[in-house]
């Protein structure tokens, strides 16, 4: 049982991670002799739990910081799978995975990954920098490109796939959403509602119709880190999917920068992206739109949510932030 997933970072000691790495390249000929695992990225990541793992080994010291991710076994798969399959074709900076294991039955994952700290944490709260969301959507742009019409595309899950439809949560959450969030909405925003449940359909065939290339699929900024040189590292690729690059751009701008930086910079966002990935700008800009909206629709998914489904004193702000960030999108207000 020496490759059982780890529940929580106390599970993770000196003789699992000795088995995990036994065919790690770089560390499969070193003795672990030291661990002090400290969590990190806490109330950043909310569904998993990244540890730093302060690794000793003998003869030589580990040729790279590792952390271990613990996460449920759906998502973990997934950025299993994208590590694997697609990170070496990526033309972007990413951390390297040694080693992984998924115990369906526990619904566990567990992934051993470069430590790619010291680094600065996004942070939705803060808001994003101009210089950092410039960075990330040049960085988007290069994947996007890459990714244009691939043939691997065709194995991953498409883009906005869910259980439940995005239509039928609106319509059961928008009453406490709007007991919560009606009174301090942007002027429209009640129409805007209104407006969903009619909209959602139109604009996912008309974004699932735009060319296809690889997402991120959650890419806010929170999944980015900022290390002191160098481009910024895009992490927890749990979310990968094959859909419209509008998606990712349009998630990216309403879960970085404050609503008054995403009305200034947006148009030059877009400038960059077309310059990098090509395509249509015009048509890039009108996904972009509606990506926005159907982002509002997932963000009244969020506030209308009896419980956010993590206790953390950032998720309240947060999600207090992803409702205003995205309505002032969809109605471009800045
Ligand atoms: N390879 C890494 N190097 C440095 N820091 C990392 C690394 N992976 C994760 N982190 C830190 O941990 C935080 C959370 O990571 P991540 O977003 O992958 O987990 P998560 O959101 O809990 O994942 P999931 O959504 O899959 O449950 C990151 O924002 C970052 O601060
Ligand atoms: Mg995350």
């Amino acid at each position: 049982m020496m490759r059982a997933v780890p529940g929580t970072p106390a599970e993770i000691t000196p003789a699992w991670l000795a088995a995990m790495l036994a065919e790690a390249p770089g560390f499969a000929d070193l003795r672990v002799t030291g661990l002090t695992p400290v969590v990190i990225g806490e109330g950043f990541g909310l569904d998993g739990t990244v540890v730093r793992l302060g690794l000793k080994t003998s003869p030589a010291p580990p040729p790279f910081p590792l952390v271990a991710k613990l996460a449920r076994a759906k998502g973990g798969a997934i950025e299993n799978d994208f590590y694997r399959r697609l990170a070496p074709l990526m033309p972007i900076r990413l951390p390297r995975l040694l080693a992984s294991a998924v115990d369906e039955d526990a619904d566990r994952a567990v992934l051993l990954l470069e430590d790619m700290g010291p680094a600065e944490q996004g942070d939705i709260l803060k808001g994003a920098t101009r210089a950092q969301v410039q960075a990330v959507v040049r960085s988007m742009a290069r994947f996007h490109a890459a990714f244009a019409g691939h043939d691997v595309l065709k194995d991953l899950r498409p883009w906005g796939s869910r259980r439940t439809p995005l239509v039928e949560i609106v319509r059961e959450r928008t009453p406490l959403f709007l007991e919560r969030y009606g009174a301090s909405l942007p002027p429209g925003g009640l129409d805007l509602v209104a407006s969903l449940p009619d909209a959602l359909p139109e604009i996912d065939a008309e974004l699932l119709a735009a060319p296809r290339t690889l997402l991120h699929g959650d890419l806010h900024i929170e999944n980015v880190i900022f290390p002191p040189r160098g481009e910024p590292v895009i992490l927890d690729w749990t979310g990968a999917c094959s859909g419209p690059a509008a998606a990712d751009l349009g998630h990216l701008l309403v879960e970085g920068p404050t609503p008054a930086e995403r009305a200034r910079l947006a148009d030059d966002l877009l400038d960059l992206h077309v310059a990098v990935a090509g395509g249509d700008r015009g048509r890039l800009a009108r996904e972009v739109r509606l990506a926005y909206v159907k982002h509002a629709a997932r963000a009244l998914g969020w506030g209308g949510k009896e419980h956010p489904g993590v206790d953390h004193p950032r998720v309240p702000p947060l999600v207090d932030a992803v409702v205003r960030n995205a309505f002032a999108a969809a109605l471009d207000v800045g």
